[in-house]
């Protein structure tokens, strides 16, 4: 419970669903610990850009115009990408036509902002560590009604 909380104060949520709770812009998180567990879980946090989910990089597109743009392919087809340049507003993205390129570099620096997690305490980054590698709070069924995301505590 207390690493769900540090989850959501750190606002993971925004980009990570762990069973359920929270958006899809990161990979889902319920299973992670099958990827990274203990400290390469924590390095994963304090440094995303130590291994990088393929799925998930960030690329860099020179345009013919000498133009740039980074960010996440959220979609693609045969004539152009459209690409987040920044995840915390994943609303706002540019579109890439494939005639455009000149060249395009997949990115050695994550999409994941790096230091999100200094708002928290160590004691609540270890909770949250446990949190993830638990699979995410499961909250029992008679508790959902109730539950909400007002964020007091
Ligand atoms: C702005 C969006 C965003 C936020 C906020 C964010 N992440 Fe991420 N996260 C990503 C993206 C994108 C990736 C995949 C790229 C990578 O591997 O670096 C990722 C990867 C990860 C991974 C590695 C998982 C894997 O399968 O590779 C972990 C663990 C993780 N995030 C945990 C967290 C935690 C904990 C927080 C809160 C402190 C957080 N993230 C906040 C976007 C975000």
């Amino acid at each position: 419970m207390k690493g769900m909380q540090a989850f959501v104060k750190a606002r993971c949520n925004q980009c990570h669903v762990v069973a359920g709770h929270g958006i899809n812009l990161g990979p889902e998180l319920t299973d992670v610990a099958k990827r990274f567990k203990g400290e390469k879980l924590v390095q994963q946090i304090l440094d995303p850009s130590s291994e990088i989910n393929k799925k998930f990089q960030n690329h860099q597109f020179v345009l013919k115009s000498g133009k740039l743009v980074a960010g996440v392919i959220v979609q693609e087809s045969a004539a152009e990408f459209k690409v987040v340049t920044n995840l915390l507003n994943p609303n706002a993205f540019v579109r890439v036509n494939r005639k455009e390129i000149e060249e395009q570099i997949p990115s050695k620096i994550s999409a994941m902002p790096n230091g999100l997690a200094n708002v928290l305490t160590k004691a609540e980054i270890l909770d949250m560590v446990s949190f993830l590698e638990f699979g995410g709070y499961k909250l029992p069924a008679h508790l959902k009604h109730s539950h909400d995301h007002s964020g007091n505590d």
